[in-house]
């Protein structure tokens, strides 16, 4: 009997433990990056500062009053055989001190946390970096204007200097939000909207889509990659490269057979009617994304599949199979043709 009881307990125990241990590995920032506890930008410097204030005011709260409680029920117990307490209504001092508290509290809250709203509504200088954002069922379109440039899916920014992002959708709204860099911030057709913010720490961040917008929201994904000024205009400088080309020029050094037999199938198949391969002067409104550098981005389909290969030919023979829904059909593109068609455009780094 006795061992049954010892046995329960550690059961019951254990079982706790393990359930606690998972719910905080899942706060485990370095396992889910996705996570605004670690802000690597001012903007979301400025709301977690803002948390930290309310957690640290509901902490104490929390301590004083449950503190006062067990007091309370511990050394007022009532005791077999006591006689009915002395029974009060009403107590202003008490009142007042219960009131007046909680309002310098909520005070103290409120005030930075109408400066944060000032602060992260207020408009960027004018030496900041514009940059537009388009959301698309179901990815991103990110354009610079001050460089003639457009890209999908990974947003390039450079350390230091502030982006102004200018934001709208082309179909339903969707919600823009960078964990780590900035906040949420809806998107809507024909409507601006803004944010801005400064990345602080160079790296890879992802990203994603934060407003129900369809079968695939879930696969809107996109990534920041925040690089230090040099690399940043390094990577604007090769970018400015990628213009619109004559089919059959400018075939790169190492392009191997089946790059000939993409090129042609890219026409053939159609893909060159929703996908434009000029990051310089991209034409507007394309239903699918640039594939300007597409062979250099780490994930394709929004965040959906690493960028290999394989996952490549897969993606381009069986969207519907990757990403039911997906405005991208299939084709009936064979298992040879695939691969054709992903040597071609990895060949667009
Ligand atoms: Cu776009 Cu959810």
């Amino acid at each position: 009997m006795f061992l049954r009881t010892v046995a329960r307990c550690s059961f019951r125990w254990t079982t706790a433990l393990c359930l606690l241990a998972l719910v905080l590995a899942g706060c485990s920032p370095e396992h889910h990056p996705q996570t605004t506890l670690l802000p690597r930008g001012d903007f979301a410097k400025i709301a977690d500062d803002l948390l930290d204030t309310t957690v640290r005011w509901a902490l104490l709260v929390f301590v004083l009053v449950e503190g006062v409680l067990l007091y309370a029920i511990f050394r007022f117990r009532g005791k077999p055989g006591d006689p009915e307490p002395h029974q009060t209504h009403g107590n202003t001092t008490v009142e007042v001190i219960w009131t007046v508290i909680p309002a310098l509290i909520l005070a103290a809250i409120a005030v930075p946390t109408v400066r944060a709203i000032f602060q992260t509504n207020a408009m960027p200088g004018k030496d900041a970096l514009t940059i537009e954002v388009v959301g698309h069922q179901w990815w991103w379109e990110f354009r610079y204007p001050e460089f003639n440039i457009t890209t999908a899916n990974e947003l390039h920014v450079p350390m230091g200097r502030t982006v102004s992002l200018r934001m709208g959708s082309n179909d339903v709204i969707h919600s823009f939000w960078v964990p780590q860099f900035a906040a949420k911030r809806d998107v809507f057709p024909n409507r601006e909207t803004r944010m801005w913010f400064t990345a602080q720490a160079e790296g890879e961040y992802p990203a994603q889509c934060a407003e129900f917008c369809g079968i695939q929201h879930g696969r809107m994904a996109h990534r920041i990659k925040a690089q230090k000024p040099e690399d940043f205009q390094a990577w604007v400088a090769h970018m400015q490269t990628l213009g619109s080309k004559p089919p059959g020029t400018a075939v790169p050094a190492d392009a191997g057979p089946k790059y000939a037999e993409g090129e042609k199938l890219f026409t053939a198949k159609g893909c060159i009617a929703c996908h434009s391969l000029a990051a310089v002067n991209a034409p507007k409104g394309l239903v699918g994304p640039n594939l300007a550098n597409v062979g250099a981005r780490s994930y394709i389909a929004a965040g959906t599949l690493k960028n290999t290969d394989e996952n490549l030919a897969h993606w381009i023979r069986d969207p519907q199979g990757v990403k039911k829904g997906v405005l991208m059909p299939n084709l009936g593109i064979t298992e040879a043709e695939s691969q054709a068609l992903a040597a071609y455009l990895r060949a667009h780094k």
